[in-house]
């Protein structure tokens, strides 16, 4: 089963205006080519809008970093999945590692972020992975489960079938740490198989799982050669034209 490979760029709370629509600028500038694979931007949601008009016709396309589960109504501080979807997002990361470790985010809220932006249409890019106390004791798969079938409990197999789950080991995130090629390909495949088991064989040979956690140019190539990984969810790494569009080239040529 071939599936597109997916390279989303993370940037988390870094970017004003002004710089986002400069790399919008200077990434349209580059070669990159967008047809064997999904770029995915995904700034802070002050950038959203210009950088949907300013993606128009590059064939790149947006993301949010967080969603709020209701369409509307007495949230303050919140953005719902109706808003991003308006504001030219056409996937959302969900569950991050940091809002797990520093805004409460559960296994239960995640489940209901997936649910609603999936029911607007909007692609979840729903992140799992262990913390470094957790790898240690060896607990690493059992951690991913949970996340995993907590995460998309209720979905129909069509709906996991469509999802992108991002394994971003927590230890690797920032620290210059990548898991081993093998070791990602471990989980990854783990992952495909609990989606397996909960929702059959379709759904497991189309969902995309992605390796997150220090990806930079010279690790892509090596992890990108593995069967299960079909892409990455970059951080840092996505903050410069340069090193992201040669994760992008690497991972085309790669995957092709
Ligand atoms: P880094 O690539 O900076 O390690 O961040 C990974 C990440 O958290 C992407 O969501």
């Amino acid at each position: 089963m071939s599936r597109k490979p997916v390279i989303a760029g993370n940037w988390k709370m870094f970017k004003t205006v002004p710089d986002a629509l400069t790399f919008v600028q200077d990434i349209r500038k580059t070669a990159v080519g967008t047809d064997h694979i999904e770029v995915v931007l995904c700034p802070p949601f002050t950038a959203v809008t210009l950088m949907s008009e300013g993606l128009r016709g590059s064939g790149i396309y947006l993301g949010a970093q967080d969603v709020f589960w209701e369409d509307k109504g007495a949230f303050t501080g919140e953005v719902s999945p109706v808003m991003l979807k308006d504001a030219g997002c056409g996937y959302v990361i969900i569950g991050h590692s940091e809002r797990r470790q520093y805004f409460g985010e559960t296994d239960e809220k995640v489940n209901q972020k997936v649910k609603a932006v999936l029911g607007h249409g909007l692609t979840p890019i729903m992140c799992v992975g262990e913390t470094l106390d957790e790898r240690e004791a060896g607990v690493t798969k059992k951690v991913v489960r949970i996340q995993t079938t907590s995460g998309l409990a209720g979905l129909a197999p069509e709906q996991a079938a469509g999802m992108v789950i991002a394994y971003e080991p927590v230890w690797a995130i920032g620290t210059g740490r990548t898991a081993s090629d093998e070791d990602a390909q471990e989980v990854i495949a783990y992952i495909r198989g609990i989606i397996q088991e909960q929702f059959g064989a379709e759904a497991a040979g189309n969902v995309r799982i992605l390796y997150g956690g220090s990806v930079k140019p010279e690790n892509t190539t090596g992890l990108m050669s593995k069967s299960d990984i079909d892409g990455a969810l970059v951080g840092g790494a996505s903050l410069e034209v340069d090193s992201f569009t040669e994760i992008i080239k690497r991972t085309s040529e790669t995957k092709r």
